[in-house]
C-alpha cells in the first residue's frame, strides 16, 4: 500500500462516466478529491456529496487556461498530491478517410493528449512534494499500435481521431516517465476496460461503477515503477 494515511487525487472527467464514478471510489475510501469538471453544477453536486474532503475545479482542458486555475486550486487546498488521474475524454465519430477533418482531430487532442499534458504539468509540484506520486491516463486499447497495426480494429468502426489521440497520449505518458523516473514518480497509461458510458463502444461490458471498483482495487496493489506501464487493471499489460 503506497499511498499515505490521508491521500488526495485529483481526477478529471468528472462529471459523469467513469471520471465520477472514480471521484465517488476514491472519495468513499477517505481519500482528498480534486474532480475536475466543466459546469459549476456539475462542481456542486459532487461537492455535496462529501463536504469536507472534495474540492472541485472548474475548468475547460482544451485552453491553456486550465493550468492556471488547477494550480490555484491546489494551492487553496493541498500542500501535495498523490494520484493525478488524467481521465476527460469524448470518442470521435468519423471511420473514413473522407470523412475525418482537422477539426474534430483537433478538439479530440485538445483533450486526450494536451488536456492531460496541462493537467500534469499544472499538478506537477504538488506531485513532486508527495511521498510516491502517480500518473494514470486513462488511455485506450484503441491506443495501441501494435494492436491497430495487428487489425485487430480493422472493422471499420473506431474513429481516427480517437485512435490518433489516445495513441498520441500513450506517447505522452512514456516521455513523462522518462522524465520524472529519477524524482520517484510512477506514470500508468490504463485502459479502463469496455464501460457502459456516453462515450463506450457498442458491446461495453462494464458498469461505470465496477470499471472504478476494479481500478481502485488495482491501483492500491501496485508497487512505484520507474517504468511507464500500459495496462488493464486486474488483466494485464497491453502491447503498446
Ligand atoms: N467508455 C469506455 O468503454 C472507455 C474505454 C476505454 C477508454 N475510455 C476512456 O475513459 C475516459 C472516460 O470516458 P467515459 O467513458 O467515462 O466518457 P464520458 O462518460 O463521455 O465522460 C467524458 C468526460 O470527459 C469530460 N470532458 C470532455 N471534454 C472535456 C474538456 N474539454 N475539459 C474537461 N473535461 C472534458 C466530460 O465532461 P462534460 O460532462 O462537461 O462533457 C466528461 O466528464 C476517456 O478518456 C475515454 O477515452 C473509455
Amino acid at each position: 500500500m503506497p499511498f499515505p494515511s490521508n491521500p488526495s487525487v485529483l481526477i478529471t472527467g468528472a462529471s459523469r462516466g467513469l471520471g465520477e464514478a472514480l471521484c465517488q471510489v476514491f472519495a468513499d475510501n477517505g481519500w482528498q478529491t480534486f474532480p475536475l469538471v466543466r459546469h459549476a453544477a456539475d462542481a456542486e453536486r459532487l461537492k455535496a456529496r462529501h463536504p469536507l474532503t472534495c474540492a472541485p475545479i472548474v475548468t475547460d482542458l482544451s485552453g491553456d487556461d486550465a493550468k492556471a486555475t488547477i494550480s490555484a486550486a491546489l494551492a487553496a487546498h493541498a500542500s501535495a498530491l498523490d494520484v493525478l488521474i488524467n481521465c476527460a475524454g469524448f470518442a470521435g465519430s468519423a471511420t473514413l478517410l473522407s470523412e475525418v477533418t482537422s477539426a474534430e482531430i483537433d478538439s479530440l487532442f485538445q483533450v486526450h493528449c494536451l488536456g492531460a499534458l496541462r493537467a500534469t504539468q499544472a499538478a506537477m509540484p504538488w506531485l513532486l512534494r508527495a511521498g510516491q506520486p502517480f500518473v494514470v491516463n486513462i488511455s485506450s486499447r484503441l491506443g495501441s499500435l501494435s494492436k491497430n497495426a495487428s487489425g485487430e480494429f480493422a472493422d471499420g468502426s473506431f474513429s481516427y481521431a480517437y485512435r490518433m489521440a489516445k495513441a498520441a497520449q500513450n506517447m505522452f505518458s512514456v516521455c513523462l516517465a522518462q522524465e520524472f523516473a529519477a524524482s520517484g514518480l510512477s506514470v500508468f497509461s490504463v485502459h479502463p476496460g469496455r464501460i457502459q458510458t456516453r462515450s463506450g463502444a457498442a458491446g461495453a461490458d462494464l458498469s461505470a461503477p465496477a470499471a472504478a471498483e476494479r481500478f481502485y482495487r488495482w491501483l492500491q496493489k501496485q508497487p512505484p515503477s520507474p517504468q511507464c506501464r500500459y495496462v488493464e487493471p486486474e488483466v494485464g499489460e497491453l502491447p503498446w
